[in-house]
């Protein structure tokens, strides 16, 4: 092995050197190390943190081998004003990405990266999204000066030397990140640093050439790259060429007491508890039945040599919400989160352990906040930040499908699409066919309560995909219709709702562990064994095709949870037509009859559509 290839974790990939080359000779840094992935490599990267006070080390005892970061106030979560979709065409990019020209970005991104890692160290990071070796899996390499993206991308990813070696001469997917916070000679460092100013944040993507750029931020889906950039944006273009998917969805696996096995594939906007759903605890009336995760944010699906969409799980860690998680909401994470986890913008307690508002019913008597400053109940601040996270490898969750790392990936039996919807919504219902199921994902709807203004606000988010698909929407659609064409045996397809609420705003369905019921009836249908009655919008349950054993649920809930109002079904129409105005003639024809086939079936049906009450 040449001098060259020692330094370089042995690879002789010579785009990779001179890729490297290229980008140290343009950020300038101190130093460049290429990371071999291993256990002495990350203990020595998180000392080093916690010596320049970017890591807290928490009680051994409490949470062993585990870290808190605290990001600066400006750097804490996605930034979707500040990302780019650069096509050569605007319109390949789509009425919803922010766009613009390719050359005119590069020129740019050319002047930011120019000496920005002046006083610091560029590792390079070669990692695999998916199982080593799995014909589904896609190699990248990304380049950053952030130590805390090191430790991050080892627990999100598989990383390090054993990529390189698989990578051999092969193609890889450059992802090139700055924190862009150069330092000059003498400058002390900052524990979290970042560049200030949100308007020189960039979160760039070329995807003619599958390149990601990334400058200014060190949080989360901006900084960890292979997540949002390279496993939806970039994968969902590289997808449609080679006729796959790339999806914003969680993997589950059911478990009969009989000891059959479904696997089903769900999309939710952030933040809707996509984590809690994927490691759901069957509640009462359930003995017997088992959930096992397969992945809880990420889905690449891809049709087997059978003819079966089957899905991997591209990550191999978990960067999960913390706000609201606990061990009745879920009480994997919370096993999973137990050790070697890394924390980000959550409080920290007075011996040495984390916490964030709803981890326990009573807050801790004092804490030290997600900024650093003293906390007291009542104090007026939320202790931990509402977007903290962890991050904690998938191999130490409780209920891990022991298929989760298999190369051709699980057999998806269903798709599940469900946004948070206050009203109107029902909890379940499933598609005629694929194209009328795909029309029903395109016009998914997701409220954000803008508690300032105690309004609700919907968007539309195609999918759960409205902020990383990497191409036009539309195209997108006709992608996933033509997807349904192509396999053996496509799978069922189904809306849910979870937050419908009734006229004083109390939800009218329990949630969490129950929602297992709902998951009942959607495998019994997969199967062909449950009952559905045709409504106006899709097939329904009635009251008696729910498993309701240990749940005491007025049979009025429920009914009213699964009225469809004629008049507000037909309002709903007619604005998916807002949505897809935007998208002029790219537009799928399918979409345009399954609107009207809608409209009609509304039109025919009584003002307001309800499953038979029983007296
Ligand atoms: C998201 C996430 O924002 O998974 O969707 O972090
Ligand atoms: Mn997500």
């Amino acid at each position: 092995m040449d001098a060259l290839a020692a330094a370089s974790g042995g690879t002789t990939n010579r785009r990779l050197h001179a890729w490297v080359g290229e980008m140290a000779a343009l950020c300038k840094p101190d130093r460049v190390e290429w990371t071999d992935g291993s256990e002495s490599e990350y203990d020595r990267l998180c000392e080093m943190m916690v010596a320049a006070g970017t890591f807290i080390r928490l009680d051994p005892a409490k949470r062993p081998n585990s870290f808190l970061a605290r990001s600066h106030p400006s750097d804490v979560g996605r930034v979707e004003d500040r990302t780019f979709i650069c096509s050569l065409s605007e319109q390949d990019a789509g009425p919803t990405n922010n766009w613009a020209p390719p050359a005119e970005m590069r020129a740019t991104l050319g002047g930011l990266f120019d000496g920005c890692m002046r006083g610091r160290t560029m590792y390079v990071i070669p990692f695999s999204m998916g199982p080593l070796g799995s014909p589904i899996a896609k190699i990248g390499v990304q380049i950053t000066d952030s130590p805390y993206v090191v430790v991050n991308m080892k627990l999100m990813t598989r990383m390090g030397s054993a990529v390189l070696d698989a990578l051999g001469d092969g193609a890889f997917i450059p992802c090139m990140h700055s924190v862009g916070a150069p330092l000059v000679p003498g400058q002390a460092d900052v524990p979290w640093p970042c560049e200030g100013d949100i308007h020189r944040k960039y979160i760039v993507h070329f995807p003619e050439t599958y390149e990601i750029w990334s400058y200014g931020s060190g949080y989360g889906g901006n900084a960890l790259l292979g997540k949002k950039c390279l496993a939806l944006r970039i994968a969902s273009v590289m997808a449609r060429h080679e006729g796959w998917l790339a999806e914003h969805m969680l993997i589950m696996g059911i478990e009969s007491p009989a000891g059959e096995k479904t696997y089903i594939a769900a999309a939710f906007p952030s933040a809707c508890g996509k984590t809690n759903l994927a490691m759901l605890v069957p509640p009462k009336g359930f003995e017997g039945w088992k959930v096992h995760t397969v992945g809880d944010d990420i889905a690449w699906i891809k049709k087997g040599s059978d003819g079966v969409l089957r899905a991997i799980n591209p990550e191999a860690g978990f960067f999960g919400v913390g706000p609201g998680t606990n061990s009745r909401s879920n009480p994997n994470a919370v096993a999973t989160f137990a050790r070697n986890a890394i924390f980000t913008n959550t409080a920290l307690t007075d011996d040495g352990d984390i916490w964030w508002e709803g981890m326990t019913d009573e807050p801790p008597a004092h804490l030290i906040d997600w900024q650093g400053h003293d906390w007291t109940p009542g104090c007026g601040r939320p202790a931990a930040h509402p977007n903290a996270r962890f991050t904690a490898p998938a191999s130490q969750c409780p209920c891990l499908d022991p298929d989760w790392e298999k190369p051709e990936g699980v057999p998806i039996s269903a798709f599940i699409f469900g946004g948070r919807m206050s009203k109107n919504m029902p909890l379940v219902f499933q598609a005629f066919n694929w194209s009328h199921g795909v029309y029903l994902a395109a016009t998914m709807g997701s409220e954000a309560t803008a508690a300032a203004i105690g309004m609700t606000a919907m968007r539309r988010d195609p999918m759960a995909m409205l902020p990383f698909c990497g191409y036009n929407m539309a195209d997108y659609f006709s992608h996933w219709l033509n997807v349904g064409r192509r396999v053996v045996n496509p799978p069922r397809i189904f809306r849910v709702n979870w937050f419908r609420k009734d006229d004083n705003g109390k939800f009218l369905w329990p949630g969490f562990g129950d929602n297992m019921r709902v998951l009942k009836w959607i495998v019994d249908r997969v199967h062909g064994r449950g009952y559905g009655v045709e409504s106006p919008i899709g097939w329904m349950p009635r009251r008696e095709d729910i498993e309701w054993t240990g749940l005491d649920y007025a049979p009025k809930t429920f009914y009213d949870l699964m009225a469809v109002g004629r008049e507000a079904g037909t309002v709903e129409a007619r604005s998916h037509e807002e949505l897809f105005d935007r998208f002029f003639d790219r537009l799928p024809k399918e979409f345009i009859f399954e609107r009207e086939l809608l409209r009609s079936r509304l039109w025919r049906s009584a003002d307001q559509w309800e499953l038979a009450r029983e007296e």
